[in-house]
């Protein structure tokens, strides 16, 4: 077989199908570029096999698929390499399995190599990735690392910050990382040259430090007030970080320039697959544990974290990302409520979600000696809302559920030892047991 003359590009609809995917490995085996339209690139069982047959000898060129049901363009090269730094991280696990799903190579920054609680789930994200995932070294602090973690890549995903579960008391520990790591992976891009685009993790708390009650939903016009009642310095190093990108870039002279867009998730619930349990683990972990035994008057702008990975790798080739932030904040919960939703399908086993409300005044008593009390007490009672424009207009994202979320986020946590397994526990989809009750992971 040899190719027509004239044909360049052919568009194989319904790529994954039983015929299609033939038709498919005969064009590439003759020569052709492919063009395959799915109906999703996050469904490992349809992608994987996709992508390995227009892997196969012969096959060179760009394979580019269309994301029908999200109305959405992706361009994926095979031979582009994106660097997602803190790789193994609670959101970033779930960039790079994405990416690696829709047929990216992939590399990872982790602080340490030798941790394999860290590294051994990353390298399970996966199996049927047409790349293996590569892992470096590299720490935000440490300038000189990030020139050999960025070479040869062509988009880098900025996810590594520090996400402490309370409030240092010297807030440039938190800060100072965030900040200087931030404008070293960006000048890692001006020193090696070839980086065409950056997608930045920041947060919602680079918007608003959410102590309002808001009429209509804040958008990304908005930025964090910096003289804040929140003692927060996670809050100001977001703000400070995404500043400090914007600024960067903006200075550029023309013949280093870049593209920067910015992805600002607001609390991320869902499932669990990095290692280690991180801050998002905690809120969850404490509803499920009783601790405390009585349900502040709190609401958190709630996301899922497969819609902050999707926005993540949608914006890392969407031709209407650059120079836009982007807020993944579709929902808003009461405390309460994720206590009801926990309560309710853990109940049968073995967990009590509290039901009774804290009272302001006691709050207030806890918080003179829990200092995570007292970061809190500020949001006492307000809800933020927040808009969703870009994330679903834009980047064509259709939600999770929170509910959803939250129950997916709780199985996971329980089946990893994050949360304590109770003897009656066991999982409906894996039917996991366990016989004796206490086993907790530790970090
Ligand atoms: N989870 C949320 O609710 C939420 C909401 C909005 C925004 N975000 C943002 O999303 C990003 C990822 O957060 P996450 O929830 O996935 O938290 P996470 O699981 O704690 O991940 C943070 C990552 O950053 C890395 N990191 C921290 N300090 C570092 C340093 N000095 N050098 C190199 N790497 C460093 C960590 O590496 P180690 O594993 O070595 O510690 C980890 O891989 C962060 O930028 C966070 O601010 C999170």
């Amino acid at each position: 077989m040899s190719t027509e003359p004239g044909v360049e590009k052919v568009l194989v609809t319904g790529a994954s199908g039983y015929i299609a995917t033939h038709i498919v490995q005969q064009l590439q085996q003759a020569g052709y570029k492919v063009r395959g339209t799915v109906r999703s690139l996050t469904n490992p069982k349809k992608v994987g096999p996709l992508i390995s047959k227009l892997r196969q000898p012969g096959n060179i060129g760009q394979m580019a698929i269309h994301l029908l049901s999200m109305s959405v363009y992706l361009s994926v090269c095979p031979h582009a390499e994106v660097l997602v730094t803190g790789a193994s991280g609670y959101i970033a696990t779930h960039i790079v399995q994405q990416l690696q799903q829709a047929g990216y190579k992939v590399r990872g920054t982790v602080r340490s190599l030798t941790n394999p609680k860290k590294v051994g789930p990353l390298k399970e994200l996966c199996p049927n990735a047409a790349h293996e995932l590569e892992l470096v070294e590299a720490d935000l602090t440490n300038e000189a690392c990030w020139k050999d973690a960025v070479q040869g890549c062509s988009h880098v995903i900025h996810t590594a910050s520090p996400f402490p579960d309370k409030s240092p008391k010297d807030e440039n520990i938190v800060i100072k990382p965030a900040v200087e790591g931030t404008t070293n992976v960006l000048q890692a891009c001006v020193d090696v040259g070839g980086v065409k685009r950056v997608v930045l993790t920041s947060s919602v708390a680079a918007i608003s430090d959410l102590t309002e009650t808001n009429t209509e939903p804040i958008t990304e016009e908005t930025w964090r007030n910096m003289n804040s009642p929140m003692e927060d310095a996670y809050g100001k190093s977001k703000a400070l970080a995404e500043k400090a990108a914007w600024d960067f870039v903006e200075k550029l002279p023309a013949e280093s320039k870049f593209e920067l867009a910015v992805i600002n998730p607001s609390m991320v619930l869902g499932p669990v697959i990095c290692g280690v349990p991180g801050t998002s683990v905690e809120v969850i972990r404490r509803i499920l544990e009783r601790d405390p035994p009585a349900i502040p008057k709190l609401n958190f702008p709630v996301c899922d974290v497969r819609d902050v990975a999707k926005a993540h790798v949608v914006a890392m080739t969407h031709p209407d990302a650059p120079g836009h932030r982007h807020i993944v904040s579709p929902h808003n919960m009461w405390f309460r409520e994720m206590a009801d939703v926990l309560r309710e399908e853990f109940r049968d086993k073995g967990y009590k979600p509290p039901s009774m409300m804290a009272p302001p005044l006691l709050l207030k008593m806890v918080s003179w000696f829990d200092s995570t009390v007292k970061y809190i007490l500020p949001l006492q009672g307000h809800k933020t809302t927040l808009s969703n424009h870009r994330l679903t207009e834009v980047l064509g994202i259709k939600p999770y559920e929170p509910k959803e979320s939250l129950i997916d986020m709780a199985y996971t946590c329980i089946d990893k030892g994050f949360i304590v397994r109770k003897k009656q526990y066991v999982n409906p989809k894996t039917q996991q047991t366990q016989t004796t009750e206490g086993a907790s992971a530790s970090p």
